[in-house]
């Protein structure tokens, strides 16, 4: 697309030129925040900050470069996360790897961390805690902020897919967390003790397939389906997460888990037998984090 050849001759276009022209393409194919997407790309494919691109916006892009940014512009058009391009997200104040065999973690499961630690100061059990499981541990990002956050802790992360997995150990290597950090191929908490945990973490799939509609498209085509959807009503991995963490957890241990609106009534519903429940919205009001004390 910016190649411009002119009688066999390559015409080289400026960061300027280069980021006006894929402002313009991305909106016209309707990719939300096209200016941030363009920037994000081109900053991925010059290995720069957003500074950068403004301070030399009359720096000449190679036609390496060129063929880089377009084709990351392409795969953006047809959908794919920013974040999947670059194979990079933000948590915690931590660059993660992201590959399309871990979900993108979300800002809202922030939300999540800030109860485990406003519960580790006050929450009355081992205090601060001895034990963390982290159930679906995806790209590790929980298990990775409550390793930095609570550096005496011993972290468990669980996920039953391989290469979420594998994702999620290289996490914790970048940020030399390995050695804080467990990583177990299991089906929820399988075969782990009973009465060991302190805490029982999670963001499990939540999502009904029949709201599968509603779902963001992108979500729906890139992310990989066993970490959004649960089963046909969204609770099918929490009804069997709770038991289970009922069973591993310790007496006065922690079950808190990320939620969505749709669901939050049911899981209060699930959560009838244990203590303390509390049900926290996040920034937009919106049911997101369950709280639960094993009696
Ligand atoms: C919503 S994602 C959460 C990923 C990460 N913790 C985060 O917050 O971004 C759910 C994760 O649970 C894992 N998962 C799904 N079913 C599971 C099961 N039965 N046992 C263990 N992990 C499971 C998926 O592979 C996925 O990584």
């Amino acid at each position: 697309m910016f190649l411009q050849r002119n009688y066999g001759e390559i015409i080289f276009v400026s960061l300027r030129e280069a980021l006006s022209s894929a402002i313009t393409r991305l909106t016209r194919e309707n990719v939300p925040s096209p200016r941030l997407n363009a920037e994000l790309l081109l900053m991925f494919v010059l290995s720069c900050d957003r500074a950068y691109l403004y301070a030399h916006s009359e720096h000449e892009l190679s036609e390496d470069e060129q063929t880089r940014y377009d084709a990351a512009l392409a795969d953006r058009v047809r959908g794919v996360p920013a974040q999947y391009i670059t194979g990079h997200q933000e948590f915690w104040g931590m660059d993660l790897i992201v590959t399309p065999a871990v979900l993108i973690p979300r800002p809202e499961t922030e939300h999540v961390i800030e109860a485990v630690l406003e519960l580790a100061r006050t929450g009355g059990q081992e205090c601060p805690p001895r034990t963390i499981a982290d159930v679906g541990t995806g790209s590790g990002c929980i298990a990775l902020a409550l390793a930095k956050e609570l550096p005496t802790a011993e972290i468990h992360a669980i996920d039953i897919s391989a290469a979420a997995l594998e994702i999620a150990r290289a996490n914790a290597a970048r940020h030399q967390l390995e050695s804080r950090i467990r990583f177990h191929r299991a089906d929820l908490l399988a075969g782990f003790e009973k009465e060991y945990f302190d805490f029982v973490v999670s963001n499990p799939p939540y999502v009904g397939e029949s709201e599968a509609d509603q779902v963001q498209l992108e979500v729906r085509k890139f992310e990989p389906r066993n970490a959004v959807f649960a089963g046909h009503k969204g609770t099918e991995v929490i009804e069997r997460l709770i038991p289970q963490a009922e069973a591993v957890l310790k007496p006065g241990g922690w079950l808190v888990m990320e939620i969505s609106g749709t669901i939050a009534e049911e899981v209060n519903r699930l959560l009838a037998d244990w203590s303390d429940v509390q049900i926290k919205p996040d920034l937009q009001s919106i049911p997101r984090v369950a709280l639960a004390r094993k009696s």
